[in-house]
């Protein structure tokens, strides 16, 4: 037998996720109904190039578990949806113009569409859970609360910079690590292995977590490559972000001086490049790096013996290439 026939691909996993995604649009419970524009909002920021990191993380625990495909791919859709209705919210909290490539749903039509686009879409990823344990949809329920949290949580910190660094750990997880534990805790539940629920959430919660800090390390010290975003825009739009955070819970005068920097509202674009320089100077680069590093041991030392098997061997790869970016950034310095 080929590997190919042994060991399905994850695209042509892929694959049958985006029939399957497609499908749930068209479900008469919302198909047809009006107004269109909100499964049109949806379709938008649904098909248009995200990465698909849940829907893959699902497939891989799946894998790991030996859930059927259809469990997996459901699973898959509610995770992506949560995700993407996330974003559809998120772009008009932060009045963002561009997403996946393509303008947002709140630039394109407009808040309300946004709005209540993304409101639709939680319930389609809700629906998708109805042939499974009630304790599942719950789950999801309370993810859905948590991620709503946290989105709040972060504009109020935003407002106010005396967060510190619990304050931000919190957020993270709100905003990234539940969500990704969910894709192993959910997989765990439906697959009637209720002994692994702990453990996979713990791995997925401290993926999300290196994915997070990850991306706001590339935010202070950039990437050798264009990635298509701006450097600096967590200094620059007072947002939380862990090397930020490191850096004022390691030194008094850069605490002090930030809360100055960001009292005013004319922050120079010098002001912004001195203080992301402090931050490299003062090593929180280099401390947020191991910290990635840390949070990637913890979830292969959560994943055990599933990181050598079906499923888990992919996981620990795609951890495997996170680490690798986290180090590359660094040598953009
Ligand atoms: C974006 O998530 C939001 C963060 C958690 C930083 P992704 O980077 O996974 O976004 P898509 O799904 O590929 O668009
Ligand atoms: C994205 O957060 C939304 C969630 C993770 C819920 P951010 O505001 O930090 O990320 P981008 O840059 O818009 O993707
Ligand atoms: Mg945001
Ligand atoms: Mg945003």
């Amino acid at each position: 037998m080929s590997q190919t026939a042994a060991k399905p691909l994850a695209s042509d996993f892929l694959s049958r996720f985006e029939r399957q995604l497609h499908l749930a649009f068209e479900d008469p419970r919302h198909a047809g109904k009006q107004p269109e524009v909100l499964l049109e909002a949806c379709r938008h920021v649904s098909f248009a190039g995200g990465k698909r990191m849940r829907p893959l993380l699902v497939d891989h625990f799946g894998a790991a578990l030996d859930l059927p495909e259809d469990a997996r791919i459901r699973l898959a859709i509610t995770a992506e949806l949560i995700h993407t209705a996330s974003l559809l919210h998120d772009d008009v909290v932060d009045e963002g113009t561009t997403r996946r490539g393509k303008p947002t749903a709140n630039a394109r039509w407009n808040n309300s569409v946004a709005v209540l686009g993304g409101d639709l879409m939680l319930c389609i990823a809700l629906e998708q859970l109805e042939d499974y344990p009630r304790e599942v949809t719950f789950e999801a329920v309370t993810l859905v609360a948590e991620m709503t949290r946290a989105a709040m949580r972060e504009v109020d910190a935003r407002q106010d910079s005396t967060w510190t660094l619990p304050e931000w750990e919190a957020i993270a997880h709100g905003k990234t690590g539940a969500l990704l534990a969910f894709c192993g805790t959910a997989s765990a539940r439906v697959a009637g292995r209720t002994e692994l629920i702990e453990r996979l959430g713990q791995c997925g919660h401290h993926l999300g977590l290196a994915f997070q800090i990850t991306d706001d390390l590339i935010d202070v010290v950039g990437h050798p490559i264009d990635i298509g975003k701006d450097r600096l825009a967590d200094l620059r739009n007072k947002n939380p972000s862990f090397p930020i955070a490191l850096a004022r819970s390691s030194n008094e005068d850069f605490r002090r001086a930030l809360d100055e920097l960001w009292q005013r509202d004319d922050l120079s674009e010098d002001d912004v490049q001195r203080f992301g320089a402090w931050i490299v100077e003062l090593g929180c680069a280099d401390k947020t790096l191991a910290t990635v590093e840390d949070h990637l041991d913890r979830a292969m030392d959560a994943l055990g013996p599933f990181a050598h098997g079906p499923g888990g061997e992919h996981i620990a790869e795609w951890a495997a290439q996170l680490r690798a970016q986290a180090r590359w950034s660094l040598e953009s310095q």
